[in-house]
């Protein structure tokens, strides 16, 4: 199987703290790879060092081959950050546009109109960011990672605050997209819907902990839910 994501021994240290502690994690082409753990595991640092925004203390990143950052790899991945990077006082066609140019995303109109219809945000384009609510800046951020149709997805806890419905039409989509080879990251700390991804990591104090496909990993360690898993772990 081809690697997509590629970390060798990666390590991120904020002055004494040790927030990635030597990860080394390859993500095959197609799969939906969810990163599970507690507050400061180090799930964020370890996927702003993936995508090269933060540099490694020590250690590599490859993606597609190319060691990280590399700007043509860049373009091919759509990344959501857990932080919103919405402008507040631009509306949402106006922030839609602005990162449609900085991807260099073409017949960016028509792939406006398609991933707004995707997020249901239709209607809303003229509309600033500030007055929206959580759950529709989470759908405006992910429908600007969407806007390149990217053949690799990040998304750093992309579904907090989404409302149920919306949550499963996303995982639809995730599958979806599995399906016709692209590959996602994800974070999340709703263990529920984890169960979705074909392999999950535990991240706890910087290390990958434990890692497998979610109904295995509950066969192997005799517990009945991811939650029972976490508890025994973190
Ligand atoms: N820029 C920074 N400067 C100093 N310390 C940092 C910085 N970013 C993260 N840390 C520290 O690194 C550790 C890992 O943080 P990180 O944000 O990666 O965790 P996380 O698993 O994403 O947590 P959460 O689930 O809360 O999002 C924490 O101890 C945090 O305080
Ligand atoms: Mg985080």
């Amino acid at each position: 199987m081809e690697k997509v994501i590629e970390t060798k021994n990666l390590k991120k240290k904020f002055g004494k703290i040790l927030a990635v502690d030597n990860v080394s994690l390859e993500i095959e082409k197609g799969k939906i790879f969810g990163l599970i753990g507690p507050n400061g595991g180090g799930k964020t640092t370890l996927i702003r060092m993936i995508l090269g925004i933060l540099k490694p203390t020590e250690g590599e990143v490859f993606i597609l081959g190319k060691r990280m950052p590399d700007r043509k790899v860049l373009k091919k991945i759509g990344y959501m950050p857990q932080e919103s990077a919405l402008y507040e006082n631009l509306t949402l066609k106006e922030n839609l546009f602005t990162f449609g140019e900085i991807f260099g995303v073409k017949n960016l109109k028509e792939r406006m109109k398609e991933v707004l219809k995707f997020v249901g945000l239709e209607g809303w384009e003229n509309e600033m960011i500030e007055n929206f609510s959580q759950g529709m800046k989470k759908r405006a951020s992910f429908s600007i990672s969407l806007l390149p149709d990217p053949e690799i997805l990040i998304l750093d806890e992309p579904t907090v605050g989404i409302d149920p419905p919306l949550m499963v039409s996303f995982w639809e989509y995730f599958k979806e997209l599995s399906k016709i080879g692209k590959t996602i990251l994800i974070t999340t700390h709703n263990l529920q819907e984890a169960m979705n991804c074909q392999e999950i990591g535990l991240m706890s104090k910087g290390k990958i902990i434990l890692k497998g496909n979610p109904f295995e990993l509950l066969k192997e360690h005799k517990v009945n839910s991811l939650l029972d898993l976490f508890l025994k772990f973190r």
